[in-house]
């Protein structure tokens, strides 16, 4: 027998992060494309000492319980974390790791690469030409919204919302944001000007949601603040499905008190085929990838290994969202 720490991994990660947990472990690697179902998570949990989980993974306190109360540390590969119930993990004394960081550049990347495809209508445009209805040079064909000197208007004015208004400056954008607490030193950095949030929403030509998923923020986006919004507006959401009430969002882009979304996030995940979401030329709607490039992902596996290697041996997490359990 080994006397390496037990582990579960839920999902193949990047080689880069799984070979550094296989080497210092006795890892069990759960290789399939989905999701382990809950039953079995359950069951794979049993005794193990660590646990490197994904946001697709629900970490309960059923789940801690399962495991047992040798587990030493929850290490998720995302930056997000609403699927795990971090008190419960505190109350335990376990710590949970995440991958802020490395991702900040793929996903402001990836969310003004959505807001450009939505305004310049990108997808529809392609379809169209695959459908074989490509026929001329049209001076009305595809007209879209214009990105150079727009109004932007981000929610949340993090990490990852900061990267967005560095990319904006680049387009002579006019950069609002609106945060919990105003960020003076990055706003004067970025000449990104705080606004109210109701008052962002009138303003702005582009809206893209950076904020984590809370009970705050569960539907932020809902009909009274979708009627806020100009009927010209693009809706980016590269943040949590549920921060958006897609419903709301729905009547919203057939009334056309918007123009546009572009969603990477939805609510549920995946989107269930017969969303009427689905049927709007106008919402573009892409599966969970803004952090998925070659570079970040290899990071964040990297990051998610070192977490959970430190939590084995009982030191502290490089990156823990609840440092807290140190001082209980
Ligand atoms: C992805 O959504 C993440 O939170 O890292």
């Amino acid at each position: 027998m080994s006397n390496k720490p037990r582990v579960f991994v839920t999902r193949l990660i990047p080689e880069t992060g799984l070979q550094q947990v296989r080497e210092h472990c006795q890892a069990e690697v759960w290789e399939g494309e989905l999701p382990p179902p809950r039953a079995i998570l359950l069951e794979k949990v049993k005794g193990v000492d660590g646990l490197l989980c994904l946001l697709t993974d629900p970490i309960d306190a059923q789940l801690m319980e399962a495991a047992g109360p040798q587990l030493k540390v929850i290490s998720q590969m995302a930056v997000g974390f609403d699927n795990v119930d971090v008190e419960e993990a505190t109350r335990r004394g376990i710590p949970v790791g995440n991958t802020p960081g490395v991702l900040t550049e793929a996903t402001a990347d990836f969310a003004f690469t959505l807001l450009a495809s939505a305004a310049r209508r990108v997808v529809e445009a392609a379809a169209y030409v695959q459908a074989g209805r490509w026929k001329t040079w049209g001076p009305m064909l595809f007209l879209g919204a214009d990105l150079w000197e727009a109004t932007l208007g981000i929610v949340g004015f993090g990490r990852i919302g900061q990267a967005v208004a560095r990319r904006a400056r680049g387009f002579n954008m006019r950069i609002l944001y609106h945060d919990v607490t105003p960020n003076e030193e990055a706003a004067g950095r970025l000449g990104a000007q705080y606004l109210p949030f109701d008052d962002l929403l009138r303003q702005a030509d582009f809206v893209t949601l950076h904020i984590p998923l809370t009970p705050e923020t569960y539907h932020l986006i809902g009909a009274r603040e979708l009627r806020l919004m100009k009927p010209s507006a693009v809706l980016v959401n590269t943040s949590r499905g549920p921060v958006v009430d897609p419903a709301a969002l729905y009547q919203a882009l057939v009334k056309g008190e918007i123009a546009a979304a572009a969603l990477d996030v939805t609510e549920p995940e995946p989107i269930p085929l017969d969303s009427p979401l689905l049927t709007l030329p106008n919402c573009l709607i892409v599966p969970h990838i803004a952090s998925a490039s070659i570079n970040s992902r290899h990071k964040m596996a990297e990051m998610a290994a070192a977490n959970l290697l430190a939590g084995l041996r009982g030191e502290r997490l490089p990156n823990c969202v609840n440092p807290e359990v140190y001082t209980r």
